[in-house]
């Protein structure tokens, strides 16, 4: 295969996929066209504040002084580029079921403006059949006529963010395109970003492999969550347990409990997977199990900390320590921390919490430390956060990170 040839890339969404995408682009020689539709974050961007904690202020400085990265609401800018990549949000509607209303507004947005011979590729993660049967007929139906030829391929993003080793260049990415010429493209534009790219035989089979690695972590998460559940009524040490598992050298991989799964992700991929089962006429009951199991976990986790709360105390104060979904970034999108708080207060608890990445959550602030709570509940345990202070000032815990051994008056998940 040729040497890529770095040229301009135009990326719909800037957000946790897109912007870490763009700065790896721009690192391979491309130069980047960042489209977004929330006018706000893109002169956020543009005025060298990166909203996401993997790109500093300065690596988005150096790229917009150096001409090679600008954001902007404009879809028209598409025109200008040989590959466009769409990172948007596939989130779940109200019914539970896959929402493709922003990745169809995405690809309404880029169709009429698309040139000849460009490359489209979904990073976005959907049910298979996402690019054949919705990106693809929307372009096709939209595109301008002077341009006939379209290449296609789906390649999910399997970015971690906070992850301090796996990144967009180091991550092998997996390309399913529609045709030989569309493969040969999308392996030449990933060759130029990342490290190894892996050319499956369909799209539906990439856009299937992200499904299945992300159903892998909800079932597993939710095996280790019903696993604690039942080592606590015997008072076994859960966490002793897996760490005993673990001297296992094959055939186990340690999960931890916690308070359930959140973020954008993990909660929602493998409801693409219940829902597109269903739509094959067939069902996908474990994995419907495993979601049942970690929905129920906040209840769980509230009822254990209240239990260590001397039962005289009508009204406890509860201190949620992190209520991110995940250590090291301030994203509180689906966390099950917000089902905590909700089963707190409605057990007539006060509730307060405590994130040093996120300033404002659900109407309400992060308090300091020494908010004098009657119970702790360390859900994420964010670094920064210096538990020392809490521990010294004799508070009750219940740790769901597996964070502190050995200390009197913490209780472990
Ligand atoms: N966040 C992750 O860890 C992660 C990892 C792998 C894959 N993914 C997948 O990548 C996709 C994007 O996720 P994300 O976390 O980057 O979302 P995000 O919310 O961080 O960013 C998405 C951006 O898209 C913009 N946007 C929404 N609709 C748009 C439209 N019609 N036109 C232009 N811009 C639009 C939003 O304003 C936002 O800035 C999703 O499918 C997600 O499942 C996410």
């Amino acid at each position: 295969m040729n040497a890529p040839k770095p040229g301009i890339l135009a990326i719909i969404g800037q957000g946790y996929v897109g912007l870490p995408l763009a700065m790896a682009a721009i690192d391979a020689g491309w130069s980047v066209i960042g489209v977004d539709n929330h006018s706000g974050k893109v002169a956020q961007i543009n005025s060298g504040s990166s909203p996401v904690e993997d790109i500093s202020d300065a690596q988005l400085k150096l790229a917009i002084s150096a001409g090679v990265y600008e954001a902007t609401t404009d879809y028209s800018r598409t025109a200008e580029a040989s590959v466009i990549a769409i990172c948007v949000p596939t989130p779940l509607d109200e019914k539970r079921e896959p929402d493709l209303s922003l990745l169809r507004s995405a690809t309404e947005g880029i169709a009429p403006h698309i040139s000849d011979e460009t490359l489209v590729v979904s990073e976005s993660t959907s049910y298979p059949g996402t690019l054949r049967e919705v990106i693809i007929p929307i372009i096709d139906s939209l595109k301008p006529e002077t341009s006939p030829t379209v290449y296609f391929a789906s390649a999910p993003e399997r970015v971690n963010p906070g992850d301090p080793v796996w990144n967009q260049k180091n991550t092998p990415r997996l390309i399913g395109a529609i045709n030989e010429e569309s493969k040969n493209r999308a392996h030449t534009f990933y060759n130029s970003i990342c490290d190894v790219a892996i050319a499956v035989t369909t799209p539906e089979v990439a856009e299937a492999a992200k499904l299945l690695e992300n159903t892998f972590r909800l079932v597993n998460i939710a095996l280790v969550n019903e696993f604690a559940q039942i080592c606590s009524a015997s008072s076994i040490n859960v966490q002793e347990v897996i760490d005993a598992a673990s001297s296992k050298p094959y055939g186990f991989m340690p999960f931890r409990p916690g308070v359930g799964v959140g973020g954008h992700c993990i909660p929602v991929d493998p409801l693409y997977l219940t829902w597109w089962a269903r739509k094959n006429g067939s069902r996908a009951e474990f994995v419907e199990s495993a979601d049942a199991i970690n929905l129920e976990m906040p209840r769980y986790v509230a009822e254990r900390a209240l239990n260590m709360v001397n039962s005289a105390i009508k009204n406890p104060k509860v201190l949620i320590l992190g209520v991110a979904y995940k250590p090291g970034v301030g994203d509180v999108r689906e966390t099950p921390v917000s089902e905590l708080r909700n089963h707190l207060l409605s057990k007539g608890a006060e509730v307060s919490w405590h994130d040093p990445l996120v300033s404002e959550w659900n109407g309400s602030k992060s308090v300091d430390l020494d908010w004098q709570c009657d119970v702790a509940i360390l859900a994420t345990m964010q670094p920064g956060m210096n538990i020392e202070q809490l521990i010294s000032q004799g508070a009750l815990i219940l740790d769901c990170t597996n964070s502190i051994n050995g200390v009197s008056g913490v209780t472990s998940l």
